[in-house]
C-alpha cells in the first residue's frame, strides 16, 4: 500500500492522516464539508510543530510529511489511483452507506475500502459495494496518534487477504492490531466502553451526584485516566449517541438504551470538546 484516501477530516480522519503521513505513506483526504478540508493542514501543521518542540521532528521531515497531504474537494478526484480507502465520516449508516456505493464505483477494482466506524455493521456497507470481500472495519481510537489500539473486523464476505494487508498497515504505523472475528455491534471496545459511558449520564441524570464527582469517582476507583463524562465529550457526545443507538437498535435489548439525557444534550449542541461544551465547559 502506497497512495492512501481518508474520507471525513474530522478529529478521527485528521488523526488518521497524521499517522499515516507519519508512517511515510502519500494521503489524498476528502470532507464533504469544504471548512472542515480547509481546517486540515494547519491543525496536522500544529501536531507537526508539537512533535518538533519535544524534539521527535525536524523541519525536513515535517515538510516532507506535508508535502504527501493532497486536500481535495472532488470525490472523483480524490479516489483516482488509490490502494486503500479509510473512511472516518459522520457516524450514520445511510450516509456510509451511499458513501461505499460512491467509492465502489469511483474506485479502481483492487481498492481496498475500510471504514472506521464505531458501531455499524461492516457487512451491511458491504453490501451497498460489488467488492464485499475488499471492504473491512479498521477501527482506530481516539486521539488515533496516542492511542495504540486498532480493531480489524471483517464483515461476512471480507478475504483474508483484506485483513491481513490492513493488519499489516496498522502494525507498521506501530498499532496493536485486535482482530475480531465477528461482525458484532461495537466491536469489542465499544460493547462494552459505550454502554459504560451511558450508565454514568443516567447516574448524572438521575441527580444521584454531579458530573464532577462522577468522573472523580470513576478515575480514583475504577483507575481510569479520565472519568465517563469527559471521555464522552473527548469522543463527541453526538457519536456515543449514535453508537449507543446501533448498539439498542441492532441487539433489541433495553439495557442499551441511551439515556434522554445524552439525546437532550446533543439536540442542544452540547457535543463535547468539538463543540466547546458538553458535560464540561471548554
Ligand atoms: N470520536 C471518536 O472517539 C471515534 C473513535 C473511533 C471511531 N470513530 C468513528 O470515526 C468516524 C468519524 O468520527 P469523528 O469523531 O471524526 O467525527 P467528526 O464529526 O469529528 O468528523 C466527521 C467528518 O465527516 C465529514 N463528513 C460528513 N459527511 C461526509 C461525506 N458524505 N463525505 C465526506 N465527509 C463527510 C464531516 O464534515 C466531518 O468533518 C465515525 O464513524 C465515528 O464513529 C470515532
Amino acid at each position: 500500500m502506497k497512495k492512501i484516501l481518508v474520507v471525513g477530516t474530522g478529529q478521527m480522519g485528521g488523526g488518521i492522516i497524521q499517522v499515516l503521513l507519519q508512517g511515510g505513506y502519500r494521503v489524498n483526504a476528502y470532507d464533504a464539508v469544504a471548512a472542515a478540508l480547509a481546517a486540515l493542514k494547519p491543525k496536522i501543521g500544529k501536531a507537526f510543530d508539537k512533535l518538533k518542540e519535544k524534539g521527535k521532528a525536524d523541519d525536513a521531515q515535517i515538510n516532507g510529511w506535508l508535502d504527501s497531504l493532497t486536500t481535495c474537494d472532488s470525490l472523483e478526484a480524490a479516489a483516482a489511483d488509490i490502494d486503500l480507502v479509510i473512511e472516518a465520516a459522520t457516524e450514520n449508516v445511510d450516509l456510509k452507506i451511499s458513501l461505499f456505493k460512491k467509492l465502489d464505483e469511483l474506485c479502481a477494482k483492487n481498492t481496498i475500502l475500510a471504514s472506521n466506524t464505531s458501531s455499524i455493521s461492516i457487512t451491511k456497507i458491504a453490501a451497498a459495494t460489488k467488492r464485499p470481500e475488499k471492504v473491512t472495519g479498521m477501527h482506530f481510537f481516539n486521539p488515533v496518534p496516542v492511542m495504540k489500539l486498532l480493531e480489524i473486523i471483517p464483515g461476512l464476505h471480507t478475504a483474508e487477504e483484506t485483513c491481513g494487508a490492513c493488519q499489516a498497515l496498522g502494525e507498521k504505523l506501530g498499532k496493536t492490531v485486535v482482530r475480531i472475528n465477528i461482525d458484532a455491534p461495537g466491536f469489542v471496545v465499544n460493547r462494552i466502553l459505550v454502554p459504560m459511558i451511558n450508565e454514568a449520564v443516567l447516574v448524572l441524570q438521575e441527580g444521584i451526584t454531579g458530573a464532577d464527582a462522577i468522573d472523580k469517582a470513576m478515575a480514583a476507583g475504577a483507575n481510569h485516566p479520565m472519568g465517563p463524562l469527559a471521555l464522552s465529550d473527548l469522543i463527541g457526545n453526538d457519536t456515543v449517541l449514535a453508537i449507543m443507538q446501533v448498539l439498542y437498535d441492532e441487539f433489541q435489548d433495553p439495557k442499551y438504551r441511551p439515556a434522554l439525557l445524552l439525546k437532550r444534550m446533543v439536540a442542544a449542541g452540547k457535543l463535547g470538546r468539538k463543540s466547546g461544551e458538553g458535560f464540561f465547559p471548554y
